[in-house]
């Protein structure tokens, strides 16, 4: 390589790092270049890279899918906030939806096997909760651990996506790989719900779950639900159980709206400090840190908190994910 291509590519990736732009792998898969030794031999083979134009044309494209999403949900009034939500499964505008589990749940999984213990305990399966689960992927993944998994979402649309990528990949090894062949797969379900509504605990045989994980819920809702969704979270969990936050997006000032609404660490402490209680604010969207004072019988702790190895795109961090339990355990 000379020192001109050199410099050449090293402008063109920071370029890229600027615009935090994903470059899709199948990129101009016929211009990759391929670096050879003086033999011939390929020895690094890298994708070819976008033109600042296309960058630009990218950039726009993801701005304009944010504003899409933003003006969508202006002014929508707390109740009919899930009804919003169908409408946009409706006309299949779905820019959250990934196709597979973030490997940042994957690794809290692996990493804390200790943690969350066997999935099967006293011959039973634990069971696990996705609220807002959209396609199901991360339930599908939680089955595959061992895990009783269901799925919630308000939109009849996704529930019905989700059950057919079950049917496609649920059992699939490539994408969803028995973790312990002794424990096996547990069950995958989908019901069409309101997480805030007691309606589907009849179907999942009450509260007590052993595992929630929250991704891309929190964010979804409005701010002044936040207290709601804390005492909600609170109310579902087993008192030995474990809620999985991965904390998405923490990047982005909350000043810019949503969804996704901006989050922090520090409004999951104030949060789960007195589940229900109203959080405060400042004039530039952030939570007002260390307004609430002192804790509930229903608050939680966090047990962990660690930032993955692995971004869920190539275009972002890897996610933080906390880990909670209740504070009497
Ligand atoms: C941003 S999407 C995230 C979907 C999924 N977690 C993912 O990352 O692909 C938020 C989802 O929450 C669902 N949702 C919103 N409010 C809900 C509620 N109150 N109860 C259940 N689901 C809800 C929406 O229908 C939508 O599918």
């Amino acid at each position: 390589m000379t020192s001109r291509s050199r410099l050449l590519l090293t402008t063109k990736l920071q370029v890229i790092k600027r615009v935090h732009v994903p470059v899709p792998l199948s990129f101009n898969r016929q211009q990759n270049p391929s670096i050879r030794d003086t033999y011939g031999r390929a020895r690094l083979h890298i994708p070819a890279l976008p033109s600042q134009n296309e960058i630009d044309a990218m950039a726009n494209a993801a701005a304009e899918k944010m504003a899409r999403l933003r003006n969508h949900f202006k002014e929508v009034p707390e109740d009919s906030q899930t009804n919003s939500w169908d409408a946009l499964w409706q006309q299949q505008f779905t820019p959250w939806d990934r196709q597979f589990p973030n490997p940042a749940l994957v690794e809290t999984m692996q990493n804390q096997t200790k943690l969350f213990g066997s999935p099967v305990h006293n011959g039973k399966r634990k069971r696990a909760l996705v609220p807002g689960c959209g396609r199901g992927y991360d339930v599908l993944f939680f089955a595959s651990l061992g895990y009783d998994a269901w799925g919630l979402d308000a939109s009849q649309t996704a529930v019905d996506a989700a059950g057919e990528i079950k049917t496609q990949q649920g059992e699939d090894p490539k994408r969803y790989p028995v973790r312990d062949s002794q424990i096996g797969r547990g069950s995958a379900e989908f019901l069409v719900a309101d997480f805030f509504k007691d309606d589907f605990l009849a179907k999942t045989g009450g509260t007590n779950f052993d595992v929630i994980y929250d991704y891309t819920f929190l964010c979804a809702l409005p701010p002044l639900m936040r207290p709601k969704w804390a005492k909600r979270m609170s109310e579902l969990l087993s008192p030995s159980g474990q809620l999985i936050c991965l904390e998405f997006p923490l990047g982005k000032s909350p000043s810019l709206g949503g969804p996704p609404h901006g989050l922090t660490a520090e409004l999951y402490d104030e949060l789960f400090a007195r589940p229900g209680d109203d959080v405060q604010y400042g004039e530039d969207g952030f939570v007002d840190a260390g307004r609430v004072k002192g804790t509930s019988d229903s608050s939680l702790e966090k047990l962990s908190r660690a930032q993955a190895e692995k971004p869920h795109d190539e275009d972002r961090k890897p996610d933080f994910v906390s880990v909670w339990q209740h504070r009497s355990n």
